[in-house]
């Protein structure tokens, strides 16, 4: 349990033991610090309960209050708003404790099992600029999950089925019409495929202008898809080597993210559940005809928007994204039996989950108790504020943006590092500022991509956190360099260094609100509050040259302490530290 945590439970059992209601003390932060550390509103919801008036029951609370031997100071104002201050020593001896280990400073979760369905990269398309998001997004959220204590099966879900086999093979028998692919024959051994990653980054996109252009090549296009789709012998062969060069070249750019997935699946993997489903829901009647179509019905009447039915089986018989995704579902659930599942993808498909979610509901694919939500997030708009494209006009591929971002850092790094070193680093620092900026934001809202900016090391940015958090480890290092012990920390010298620590003591409320939200912008915004506060501390305070020894060994213990929880922070955010920038 976390510190602040206990603390509140006792209060909480010492409000109970005076018979006053209270659910739960919790401490508030208070936004005005000049009269105490937290405030509380309690009286007045007491009030209505015990029918007394607010100012009668916080004098009530003062008095357990005082008497708790947490207080220096407990006073009331106005009608009955209590505002408390911790004593130091309660707060010296919380730094102690949190100095032991930052990571356990949280209130665990109840145990349960997640599935994350974050990455949604499509197999044979390169990765484009509308990936980072759910990228950022989904593996912020899993290491979140774990930290407070949640059993979490990341799952990228590829949309490795549909149009583009066909769009790509039209394109590869135009170019390779001898491959022993395009042959209809089975054979022993097949061609070595003449083409790489980089030249499926140019293929998709022309055989899909090609196609749209010309109504022939798309009924080829088509013809093509169905082949891939029955395992026509060649065909589909040649499409799974495709598949494996692209999704060989996806996974290089999600391990630049720090983005890693538990189950490297997709939609295509659903297949085997996906004729049962379809039989089970016929015989069950939960399939009607619509316009040659079988749908399910997912109306309510509390709705107040149209509501169209879930297209389970086109008129031709063909099967599409939501058939998949309900299958998948039946898979996730015999498979896994997930307590809950999360979906990370555009807000623009919200329509569609809450078909689909409903439709599971309805046919029993998922239990009532199987919390399944969709964690919608905004489009990425460039600083014209329109969708982001590279500086050509077109869709930009986040292999680019990526490419980009790390030359902006490279010219702004100053120091003459070996050039191995530099080009580590400036990878190190350019993710970071994109994760940082990307995960700043409310994750529904759109935001800008302004990469000037981000790559700035002043400001709200990741490399001004990275730039800060080495400059921490520089005089712990220091300090070693030099023999400082440093056990415990003694003595609260100044305001920052007390704002600190009450801030190093609401990183589990943090956490906790990120969780509850499914929102990484607080956690963000709190790595800035707690950094920017320790380089005003620093500014004013010469560690390493401190005589009064006692005050030198508390202040590297708190550098220390604010270090680990930068680092704890940042990997939970999927940011990684350099050694130096
Ligand atoms: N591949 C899809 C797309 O690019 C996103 C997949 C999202 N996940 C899902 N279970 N449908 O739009």
């Amino acid at each position: 349990m976390s510190i602040l945590g206990k603390i509140e439970q006792d209060l909480t059992n010492k409000v109970r033991d005076a018979a006053i209601p209270l659910e739960k003390v919790h401490l508030l932060t208070s936004n005005r610090k000049d009269l105490g550390d937290y405030q509380l509103n309690d009286a007045f919801g007491l009030a209505k309960v015990m029918h007394k008036n607010p100012k009668e029951i916080a004098e009530a609370l003062k008095k357990v209050f005082d008497e708790s031997g947490y207080f220096q100071d407990v006073s009331i104002a106005g009608a009955g708003f209590l505002n408390v201050t911790l004593k130091d020593e309660v707060l010296i001896s919380s730094l102690n404790t949190y100095y032991q280990d930052e990571k356990k400073d949280v209130d665990l979760l109840p145990k349960g099992k997640i599935i994350i369905d974050y990455g949604g990269a499509n197999v044979g398309k390169t990765l484009h600029v509308g990936h980072l998001r759910p990228a950022d997004i989904g593996e912020a959220l899993k290491r979140l999950s774990i930290a407070l204590g949640k059993e979490v099966i990341g799952d990228v879900h590829f949309g490795d089925i549909g149009r583009q086999s066909g769009m790509i093979l039209y394109e590869l028998k135009r170019r390779y019409p001898n491959l022993n692919y395009f042959s209809g024959k089975k054979e022993e051994t097949w061609d070595e495929v003449p083409i790489t990653a980089e030249d499926l980054e140019e293929i998709y996109p022309l055989a899909n202008s090609k196609a749209k252009e010309d109504e022939a090549i798309m009924e080829e296009v088509r013809e093509l898809t169905k082949k891939v789709e029955e395992k026509e012998p060649g065909l589909y062969e040649l499409w799974e080597k495709v598949k494996e060069i692209s999704i060989e070249d996806i996974k290089k750019i999600y391990k630049k993210l720090n983005t890693t997935f538990d189950l490297w699946e997709g939609e295509s993997d659903c297949y085997p559940y996906m004729e049962p489903m379809i039989e089970r829901l016929k015989r069950e009647g939960y399939l009607t005809l619509s316009e040659g179509a079988m749908v399910i019905d997912v109306k309510k009447e509390t709705d107040k928007a149209p509501m169209p039915s879930l297209v389970v089986v086109k008129q031709n018989g063909a099967t599409l994204y939501a058939t998949r995704e309900l299958a998948t579902l039946v898979s996730r659930v015999e498979r896994f039996s997930p307590d809950e599942i999360w979906y990370v993808v555009d807000n623009r498909q919200e329509l569609y989950f809450e078909q689909v979610f409903r439709a599971s509901y309805k046919t029993k694919i998922v239990k009532e108790d199987t919390k399944l939500s969709f964690l919608g997030f905004g489009t990425m708009n460039g600083t014209d504020g329109k969708p982001f494209k590279t500086r050509d006009g077109n869709v930009a591929t986040l292999k680019g943006l990526l490419k980009d971002a790390k030359e902006e850092v490279k010219m702004r790094m100053k120091q003459d590092f070996k050039e191995e070193e530099k080009e580590e680093i400036a990878e190190k620092v350019s993710i970071a500022a994109i994760k940082y900026a990307d995960l700043l934001p409310n994750r529904t809202t759109d935001f800008i991509f302004d990469v000037e900016k981000f790559v700035d090391v002043e400001g709200k940015t990741g490399p001004y956190l990275l730039y800060s958090s080495i400059r921490m480890k520089s005089i712990l290092n220091k300090a070693k360099e030099q023999n400082i012990a440093y056990q415990t920390y003694h003595m609260i010298s100044s305001r920052e260094e007390k704002e600190m620590i009450l801030l190093l003591l609401k990183k589990n409320e943090i956490l906790q609100k990120a969780y509850e939200t499914k929102d990484l912008s607080g956690i963000s915004d709190y790595l800035y509050q707690l950094t920017s506060l320790f380089s005003r501390f620093y500014e004013k305070n010469y560690i390493l040259s401190e005589t009064n020894k006692k005050r030198q060994e508390s202040w590297l213990i708190l550098t220390k302490s604010v270090y680990d929880t930068n680092r704890y922070l940042f990997d939970i955010l999927g940011i990684e530290v350099p050694e130096k920038m």
